[in-house]
């Protein structure tokens, strides 16, 4: 069983994966590929049709990427998106217009004509443009389907080769009918409209049990969604085969490690608990540059992992990489980067383990509903992200474990209220962080000399930029009565006001 797919040749825009997004919104399955793919690469008997993406260049520069001719003659549709429609118009013999500025933003077309792509939408319609150059004259043989005053071609179509071919972008929701578009596009492939999690599920079960055979696996579990996710679906799959490790380094949330064996209970995994945390604080002493800890981190984790993976003797490393982890570190058609969260790069070729990754072709919130469905419970599911290195990054100066309980008794607090008034759910990421800074304070009638705690919150799409949470005064001052009460060590509080830029989400 294998499911039906639109293969999305990327020419490099900002919007490509959005393009994905909206296919699956749709039901369809969409993998992006580097715009240098041939026929022969992304075809197959699934494939069901063709997009092209935008992308930030010219068509007629010099090294434009270009498209393998073979693709039109695949026998699917294809649909070009602004540089892709430049793209077969330059490459079907119609004419560009090169152009040196831009046009960015909402734009009206008016609809031409019949046509397969604009099918029962309305004729006047706001659509999103991001181009400099655009096609002035269609291809031979060609339609043109939509029009703009500036934009003479804002749509093409060759019905009879099912090609199509639009200015604009229907991926962006400012572009009013662009859903709608995209699906008479998909109902042109005559796609099945049938993708979710279920069918996921039971589609990757088989694939592992066909890639791992009689083999094991080893996992690297850190409790967060992704490893999470990925042990109970290759649990399902290859049961016993699979052993996870989880590295406690000293740098946990309070009580995490319970807290993951606790979720974990119900399942019948095999999990290798390791409290590394003498190893990890003893190397840690006394080292204040952020990138050292880091480095430090980093190498400890490895040599630890490969220890309790030499244990296991694993055929295969298990690693919950996520689709939006593939693009990111692919840029177009490059290598994929070993997660930074288990900074295991390396490993795998040193112990000769070849990988196994079974949500690499999901979106988070679709690891979310694979999580739901193989039966995470919800909270764990809507769980803010860790970064590797832990409470290390929070913890700015030398690093002990007295100053690493007192920041977990903070960063407790804090998250508990935020749950108990419904915050934690508003918040994409909150932690408290402990400044090596010691202020005077005064608690009765005795005079103090105590650490000062930030407390951060933030709301944010990608975590690559981020907006600071306006948490009612209320709560902060429930919050920072709290921990000044109840944690000895601390004796004054603030509220981090920044956004990243200019900050970053973590301190270090
Ligand atoms: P910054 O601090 O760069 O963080 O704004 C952005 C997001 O990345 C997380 N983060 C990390 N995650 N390993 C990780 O797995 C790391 O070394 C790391 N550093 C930062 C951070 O928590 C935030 O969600």
């Amino acid at each position: 069983m294998h499911h039906e797919r639109i293969a999305i040749l990327d020419y490099g825009s900002q919007y490509t994966r959005l393009i994905t997004r909206r296919l699956r919104d749709l039901g369809a399955f969409g993998l992006v590929y580097g715009s240098n793919a041939t026929a022969a690469e992304i075809g197959g008997a699934d494939l069901k049709g063709v997009i092209l993406s935008g992308g930030p260049m010219s068509v007629l520069e010099d090294g434009a990427p270009g498209l393998d001719p073979k693709i039109l003659k695949l026998g699917v549709p294809v649909l070009g998106i602004c540089y892709g429609q430049q793209l077969l118009a330059r490459d079907l013999g119609g004419q560009i217009h090169r152009s040196t500025s831009r046009e960015y933003g909402k734009s009206e077309i008016e609809v031409c004509g019949e046509s397969v792509l604009f099918k029962g939408l309305p004729h006047h319609q706001t659509v999103w443009m991001s181009h400099g150059d655009h096609v002035e004259a269609a291809p031979k043989g060609y339609t043109v389907t939509a029009k703009t005053p500036t934009v003479p071609v804002a749509a093409m179509e060759n019905a009879a080769a099912r090609v199509y071919a639009i200015q604009f972008h229907p991926e962006v929701t400012h572009s009013a009918q662009g859903t709608p578009l995209l699906l008479n596009f998909l109902k042109a492939c005559a796609m099945k409209l049938d993708w979710n999690a279920g069918n996921f599920i039971e589609e990757k079960v088989q694939a592992i049990r066909a890639q791992v055979g009689s083999g094991k696996v080893v996992l690297g579990l850190s409790g967060g969604v992704d490893s999470s996710v990925a042990a109970l679906l290759l649990h399902k799959a290859i049961g016993d085969q699979l052993t996870c490790v989880f590295v406690d380094h000293g740098l946990l949330r309070k009580d995490e490690m319970k807290q993951v064996q606790a979720m974990f209970a119900p399942f019948d995994l095999k999990v290798n608990w390791v409290d590394a945390s003498d190893e990890f604080l003893g190397a840690l002493e006394g080292v204040t540059d952020p990138e050292r800890k880091r480095k430090i981190i980093g190498g400890k984790f490895i040599d630890v992992f490969e220890r309790e993976a030499k244990k296991v003797n694993a055929d295969f490393l298990g690693q919950g990489t996520t689709y939006p982890d593939v693009i990111e570190s692919s840029g177009i058609g490059g290598a994929i980067l070993v997660k930074s969260h288990h900074n295991v790069g390396g490993l795998p070729e040193r112990m000769k383990l070849k990988l196994v990754e079974p949500l690499r072709e999901l979106f988070k919130d679709e690891v979310r509903a694979t999580g739901l469905a193989l039966g995470l419970p919800e909270e764990m599911n809507q769980r803010h992200p860790f970064p590797g290195p832990g409470l290390a990054v929070r913890l700015p100066g030398a690093i002990t474990r007295e100053r690493v309980t007192v920041l977990q008794n903070a960063d407790a607090i804090f998250i508990s209220e935020l749950k108990a008034s419904g915050w934690y759910g508003k918040t994409s990421q909150a932690f408290a962080v402990l400044l090596p800074v010691q202020t005077v304070g005064i608690m009765g009638d005795e005079r103090t000399f105590e650490w000062m705690c930030s407390i951060r919150a933030v709301t944010s799409e990608d975590f690559m930029t981020a907006d600071w949470a306006r948490l009612p005064y209320e709560l902060l001052d429930k919050i920072a009565q709290r921990i000044v009460r109840e944690v000895k060590g601390i004796n004054r509080v603030v509220f981090d006001i920044t956004s990243k830029p200019p900050a970053t989400i973590e301190y270090e």
